[in-house]
């Protein structure tokens, strides 16, 4: 009897942005282990399942990877219905191709089930298309969590030319912000910091590049998950508002006598 290993994405924060077939997998599950930035609220659907907590945050000590991979392998060996809930995408700086890896090396029957991504959702839910007509024709999304992985690839694009979505880069920003500006980025490139997107803690900072090292983080989103994004796309929900303010009927003289 061997049982069955989802790889299931849970979107980046709001409840909503699961899909169908990753609420049809919780719902079927024996068992759920979870990473740190799932939303509880998801969990709901895990009904009758065991869920575990098996994420690390922010360098705080997890599980190990290769003991996750041990109690996918010995869950579905005892025949369950297990689903490894990821944050975003599980094939996004996530690991999930590590997992699947493990899992076929064991010959334990396993699936992936897409999310939507942070890099994606963070820019859109703050208004950023990361592709825009005459300002980007292409996007590349980055870990900033090791500088050797990060450096390689702000090195082999040349300024200006997409726009870079940045995750796990919040500690490094000051060293990302100075490696693009001696790269040649404009100072004044458009750049945003989005942090808890999707969430009711989402705050949003928008500004130059040359502001992005020093943007200030609210105190109520401390220790939340952070998203950058540098490139002229970074500038449509300002151009949006200044569009949207010009298009507002201009205020009514009031009449006389009239209540204010
Ligand atoms: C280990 S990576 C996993 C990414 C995930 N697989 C995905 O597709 O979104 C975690 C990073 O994703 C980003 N992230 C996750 N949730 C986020 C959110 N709600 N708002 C902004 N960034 C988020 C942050 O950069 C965070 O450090």
């Amino acid at each position: 009897l061997s049982g069955f290993v989802s790889l299931v994405g849970a979107g980046p924060g709001d409840p909503e942005l699961i899909t169908l077939k990753a609420v049809r997998r919780l719902e079927a599950a024996d068992l759920v282990l979870y990473d740190a930035l799932v939303s509880g609220e998801v969990l709901v659907h895990a009904r009758r399942a065991h869920c575990f907590h098996v994420g690390k945050r922010s360098g705080a000590p997890g599980v190990k990877q290769e003991t996750i991979h041990r109690m996918l392998i010995e869950a579905a060996r005892q025949g369950k219905r297990v689903v490894r809930l990821k944050c975003g995408d599980p094939f996004v700086l996530g690991r999930g191709g590590e997992e699947v890896l493990a899992l076929a090396a064991a010959g334990i029957p396993h699936e992936v089930i897409p999310g939507v991504s942070s890099a994606l959702a963070a820019p859109a839910l703050a208004g950023i298309p990361l592709t825009h007509r005459g300002l980007a024709s292409g996007f590349a999304v980055l870990s900033g969590h090791a500088e050797e992985a990060w450096r390689p690839i702000l090195e082999a694009v040349a300024p200006g030319t997409l726009s870079l979505v940045v995750l796990m880069g919040l500690a490094a920003r000051r060293e990302l912000s100075a490696a693009l500006l001696t790269r040649g980025w404009a100072p004044e490139t458009p750049a945003a910091l989005l942090l808890a997107a999707s969430t009711p803690r989402a705050a949003a900072w928008l500004g130059p590049l040359s502001g992005l090292a020093a943007a200030p983080i609210p105190a109520e989103t401390r220790g939340a998950p952070a998203t950058l994004v540098v490139g002229a796309v970074a500038d449509l929900p300002a151009r949006a508002a200044a569009l949207a303010a010009a298009a507002a009927p201009a205020a009514l003289p009031r009449a006389a006598g009239q209540c204010a």
